[in-house]
């Protein structure tokens, strides 16, 4: 089958294009309230079994390379198994871009390794000039992560996440340039 958007490999991982073949291990590691909790209302909750590899099939696979961009974080040593999922949209709604990996993958530095070949992606191959990223007030990690980008904070305003003590978003965004600047360093 051809992909329809490049894999990257990095020290640790290869991040390829996400497979309707995935539905089991995205499940595996997504249906956990320590995931979701973080992410913007509207996940199906409780999640109904099989509706991985059907979300793919039918929400990202016909927009694939088009206007959605989502990979598969996979873990070079454990046979390329999806362990998490990062995507990019062309709309920021109200953001260019969302991840998660799972519980177990926390703490080792893995989604600052996917995220750097896919924002290097973005800007030199899909022409975006900004990125607009976002995350629930309290959501540290995700934040750290920005942070780390180089991304500047925008502002807060009003969100509504899975875990309904979030109310609030931050959002940040990622100059072309200030993203080229940092990997030249
Ligand atoms: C957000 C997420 C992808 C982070 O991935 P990760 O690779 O595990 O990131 P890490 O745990 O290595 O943390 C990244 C940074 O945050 C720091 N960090 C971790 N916990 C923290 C905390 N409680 N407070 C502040 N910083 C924290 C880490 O130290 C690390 O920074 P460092 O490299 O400078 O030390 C992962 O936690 C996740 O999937 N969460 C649930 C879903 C989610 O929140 N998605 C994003 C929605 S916007």
């Amino acid at each position: 089958m051809t992909e329809k958007i490049p894999s990257f490999e990095t020290e640790r991982l290869i991040v390829r294009e996400v497979r309707e073949a995935d539905g089991p291990a995205y499940e595996k590691y997504f249906v956990n309230y320590e995931v979701i909790r973080y992410l913007a209302a509207g996940v199906p909750w409780p999640y109904p079994k099989g509706s991985a590899s059907e979300f793919i099939r039918t929400m990202i696979a016909p927009r694939q390379g088009i206007d959605k961009w989502m990979w598969a974080i996979t873990l070079k040593e454990s046979n390329c198994a999806l362990i998490g999922a990062i995507e990019l949209s062309r709309e920021a709604t109200p953001s260019n871009r969302g991840f998660w990996l799972g519980e177990p993958f926390w703490g080792k530095g893995y989604m600052m390794e996917a995220v750097s070949p896919v924002t290097d992606y973005a800007f030199e191959f899909l022409g975006f000039e900004k990125l607009i990223f976002a995350n629930a007030v309290g959501n540290a990690r995700s934040r750290r992560i920005k942070e780390k980008s180089g991304a500047s904070f925008l502002r807060r305003e009003p969100g509504s996440y899975m875990d309904p003590q979030f109310m609030e978003t931050e959002l940040f965004e990622l100059t072309s340039d200030t993203w080229k600047a940092r990997t030249l360093r």
